[in-house]
């Protein structure tokens, strides 16, 4: 198993900032996700100090879809992340966490017009309009407010990337953005810098997510900065600012290549001044979007084991007290996973580690070798920061569990687990 961060392996325990593992379990139970905030602000430095130009403005904006709650809102902002935001959830989360709504990109396929609404009224930085009708919604909403709204575009420069066809977003036929090939997509810039309303600032892409080839970041980026000097000389216009997305690919189990991020970035940058420059535009200011590559890595999932059971077919099972509940990512994208047992006996087994929701496809490693569990055990599954806790459910009415924050020896709980009064607040009774 790929330690990561603060994390340090013991006889029979593990520590993460410090703090026992075993420690955490008795003070918070299980399942618990466990956030390396130290490591945290070493990723985020990283991005902002590596995604930085001397040519014009850089951005890093968290993909907050990737997991979000007021803490966390808190520890990014006060690092200097900008934000990306998917819904007026994302917003309000966020506004409440006293983010300045001005580092905001608002995304979307399908906003509504109440969303627009809020967003507006709110002061989001940048709304990215994704296609004709929301366009006109959004003039709509404009209609009577006396603000000019920045927009992006977000356009889809039709590159192929190598990740799971659900998270891919830059195919033809994709559901996100108009693409580059489209004439359409030309008349529709032409209105958005008719609008009174309207501030075009410029364009949006996001290729895809868990990608691991630089040049598909490279090759996208060219083909946008393609667009933008198309555009610019069409209509005679200049645009500021351009939004490259997020996707970079993480380690979670053998196989997966992540780059490094510190020189990806550096080379990132300079292959933007260079593609900017060789094209004369004139834009002042780049944002990135990572979210996997920020949270995924500095946060850890500790579950109990129940039982180890091996069928009559032969498969030896490990039930652990979480499972699709507080990852789905296995039974959606098939993703793998690494684990470690919190254990001091040497001898090792295979299992296929699964949770306690009633469905088969609850699964959250398939065939992998441990050390030998049995009831009361620990099982740690490492880097479940990502699209886990923020794509969780109740099924089975499952209590979503606590998010602790760990550093420098000192724990501090971010979200607490759900209760069972939580699973009924929204109930009527009749
Ligand atoms: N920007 C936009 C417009 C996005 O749609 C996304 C992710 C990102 C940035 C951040 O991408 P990242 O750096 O995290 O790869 N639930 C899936 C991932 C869905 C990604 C959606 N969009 C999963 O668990 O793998």
């Amino acid at each position: 198993m790929k330690q990561r961060g603060n994390m340090k392996i013991l006889d029979g325990d593990v520590m993460i900032g410090d703090c026992s593992l075993r420690d955490l379990k008795d003070k918070y139970g299980t399942p618990l996700y466990i956030l390396d905030q130290e490591y945290l602000e070493d990723v985020t430095h990283t991005f902002i100090n590596n995604f930085k130009s001397n040519h014009f403005e850089t951005v890093v904006a968290y993909a907050s879809k990737a997991m979000l709650n007021i803490p966390l809102a808190q520890v990014l902002n006060q690092e200097g992340m900008h934000f990306d935001v998917a819904s007026q959830g994302e917003i309000y989360v966020l506004n409440q966490a006293n983010v300045p709504m001005e580092h905001l990109y608002f995304h979307g396929n399908n906003k509504t017009m109440d969303e627009l609404r809020y967003a507006v009224e709110h002061g989001v930085g940048v709304i990215v309009i994704d296609n004709y009708q929301e366009f006109e919604n959004l003039e709509l909403v404009l209609k009577d407010i006396k603000v000019k709204q920045k927009v992006l575009l977000r356009i889809n420069p039709g590159i192929e990337t190598d990740t799971h066809k659900y998270i891919q977003t830059s195919s033809l036929t994709s559901k996100f953005g108009e693409s580059v090939y489209d004439k359409k997509t030309r008349a529709l810039i032409g209105k958005i810098l008719q609008s009174e309303k309207l501030e075009l600032k410029g364009f949006h892409s996001h290729i895809g997510s868990q990608i691991f080839d630089k040049t598909s970041f490279f090759d996208a980026t060219k083909a946008v900065f393609d667009f933008y000097k198309e555009i610019e000389e069409a209509f005679s216009v200049s645009f500021d600012y351009a939004n490259l997305g997020g996707g970079f690919g993480v380690y979670y189990s053998e196989g997966d290549t992540p780059f490094a991020m510190e020189s990806f970035l550096k080379e990132y940058i300079k292959l933007i001044e260079k593609e900017i420059k060789d094209r004369h535009l004139k834009i002042s200011k780049i944002t990135i979007e990572p979210g996997r590559s920020v949270i995924n890595d500095v946060i850890s999932t500790l579950y109990t084991v129940g039982s180890v059971k091996e069928t009559y077919g032969g498969k030896n099972y490990m039930f652990v007290d979480g499972g699709m509940s507080d990852n789905i990512r296995p039974a959606l994208y098939q993703a793998e996973y690494e684990a470690l047992v919190l254990s001091q006996n040497d001898e090792k087994d295979k299992y296929t580690v699964a949770g306690k929701l009633c469905e088969s496809g609850d699964i959250l490693i398939e065939d992998i070798e441990l050390k030998k569990a049995e009831k009361d055990d620990l099982l740690l599954i490492p880097a479940t920061g990502a699209y886990t806790y923020s794509m969780s459910s109740n099924y089975n009415k499952a209590l979503r569990p606590a998010i602790v924050s760990v550093k420098k020896g000192k724990d501090k709980l971010f979200v607490r687990r759900e209760t069972f009064e939580d699973l009924i607040v929204r109930d009527l009774r009749l």
